[in-house]
């Protein structure tokens, strides 16, 4: 038996998961997001650590032989995030997350050190993001000297509960990849960025593969937990690279779309992707001598949320359901009747670099109404994710098979729409809807030995549904395409010119 923990950005999902590969039992546990100025994002790392803990006490006490028959613990988690901590390995601060925009300007700076974005992408295969560890750092130690003087170590998320679980401070490849400081071609720290940067090697953790051992459950906690004495972790992964090492996707072969609160196209790759422009995200995959690459829309699921309480707020007495939005939807003629949307509500990474866009309408009339603002937001957003396929095949993933996952999937018209929109066949798969905790027992799997490899573990992930496209909606859909995709560049003047006056 294997756990895998997934520390996301509002819930810590705890799985088991069986011999066969089957999920046998799961828990989670909820904690909050502290929202200190507009652009900021922070969480209590005592909060993520009571929500795992809780979610484990509670796993082990489920399964019929309580916790005895764990034979490993795989993690995983929200990535890029800034965990500070003291010699003692005390937080000094509330963490700041992957979601946090307050870098920008020091991820600029450290381009400029790095000596442009060729010489960086030479260094390390990525762009500095916004949302990367990298520029947080030289953040707290512009901004708060004081605490970064006093600082020891700075971790990802998930890498705070394995210090707490076993005293070990180390990292995966994976999760290292999200920090920007992490020479991806070589999987290794960067010594040269972090010369140039000047921040100190022994900030940062060890750094292992994703399915070695990473020290031993501490005994205080293998009592609560009723798990066996020094059941062993493993190196795990982050959260948007091991999901779609969960879809089966280790190699090249098929591409992966993650239909959450963000939206990812993603894929492995057998040799490191150059990454022309820094227009995708690089990073190490789980399995050893794998890459991964992926664009991120930060606003999909999201952005339907948005609309669904825009138009209802939780507090009123008759909110308008998910349900009702999506049977409206379904109601409008693909193509929304000339609506368009975008949906950079959170500003965007991938495929536009584009911190400053905001979420925008065009072609509204007095036709539409609200089953059209349902489906042109929906529309907007898959739309969007088809322009990052194309950006990922030009960074040279295979994108012939396509694979759906995340918590929109649980909505047929989102995959009927997808299959649409990029008019290919798309297939659903077991196991995907419990993403990275699967992805992390698997790992820890691996790591223990159940299975000898990935190939192995995923064995049993099976095709659960197809959706196929069907020809008149894929051709409307083609007809728009090139009107949705010139709307970006015709705003950007406005979306920076309307920031200056924000
Ligand atoms: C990936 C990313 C998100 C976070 C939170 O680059 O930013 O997927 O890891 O889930």
């Amino acid at each position: 038996m294997l756990i895998g923990i997934d520390l996301g950005t509002s819930t810590c999902k705890v799985i088991a998961v069986n011999g066969d590969g089957e999920v046998v039992a799961k828990q989670s546990r909820d904690y909050a997001m502290i929202n200190l100025r507009q652009g900021w994002a922070e969480q209590d790392p005592a909060e993520w650590w009571r929500a795992t803990d809780e979610a484990i006490t509670a796993l082990t006490a489920s399964l019929p032989g309580g916790g005895r028959e764990v034979s490993g613990i795989g993690l995983c988690g929200q990535m890029h995030g800034l965990t500070a901590l003291d010699a003692s390995g005390e937080p000094l601060r509330h963490a700041i997350l992957w979601n946090d925009q307050r870098a920008a300007p020091q991820c600029d700076w450290i381009t400029e050190r790095a000596g442009g974005l060729d010489e960086l992408l030479r260094m390390t295969r990525n762009r500095m993001l916004p949302g990367f560890t990298g520029g947080k750092i030289v953040w707290f130690r512009e901004n708060e000297p004081e605490l970064f003087a006093r600082t020891a170590r700075v971790l990802n998320p998930k890498d705070y509960l394995r210090l707490l679980m076993t005293g070990t401070c180390a990292t995966d490849v994976s999760d290292a990849s999200g920090t920007g400081l992490f020479d991806v071609a070589r999987r290794a720290w960067s010594d040269e960025l972090l010369q140039l940067l000047d921040i100190d090697r022994s900030l940062l953790p060890d750094v292992v593969e994703s399915t070695d051992q990473t020290g031993r459950v501490k005994p205080e906690l293998t009592e609560r937990w009723n798990v066996p004495t020094g059941t062993p972790v493993f190196g795990g992964g982050g959260d948007a690279v091991i999901q779609t090492t969960a879809m089966g996707l280790v190699d090249a072969g098929a591409v992966g779309f993650t239909l959450g609160t963000a939206g990812i196209v993603a894929g492995g790759a057998s040799s490191c992707p150059d990454n022309p422009g820094g227009r995708v995200q690089v990073s190490c995959g789980n399995a050893p001598g794998r890459w991964h690459c992926m664009g991120v829309s930060l606003s999909a699921g999201g952005a339907f949320q948005w609309l669904r309480d825009a138009l209802a707020p939780a507090t009123t007495t008759d909110p308008i359901s998910f349900d009702r939005l999506i049977s409206l939807a379904k109601a409008v003629d693909p193509g929304s009747d000339g609506l368009r949307f975008l949906p950079y509500l959170l500003g965007e990474r991938s495929p536009h670099v584009a911190p400053e866009a905001t979420g925008s309408w065009v072609g509204l009339t007095p036709i539409h109404h609200v089953g059209h603002l349902a489906r042109s937001v929906m529309e907007g957003v898959l739309l969007n994710l088809r322009e990052i396929l194309e950006v990922c095949g030009d960074a040279g993933l295979d994108c012939e098979r396509v694979i759906a996952s995340g918590g929109a999937t649980s909505e047929s018209l989102w995959l009927q729409m997808l299959a649409d929109v990029l008019d290919r066949e798309i297939a659903v798969v077991t196991g995907s809807s419990e993403g990275g905790a699967y992805g992390a027992a698997l790992a820890a799997g691996v790591g223990a030995g159940a299975w000898s490899d990935f190939d192995e573990a995923l064995a049993g992930v099976s095709v659960e549904r197809t959706f196929v496209p069907q020809p008149g909606p894929a051709r409307e859909y083609d007809r728009i395409f090139p009107a949705h995709r010139a709307l970006y560049d015709a705003l950007k003047p406005l979306y920076q010119a309307n920031a200056e006056v924000l």
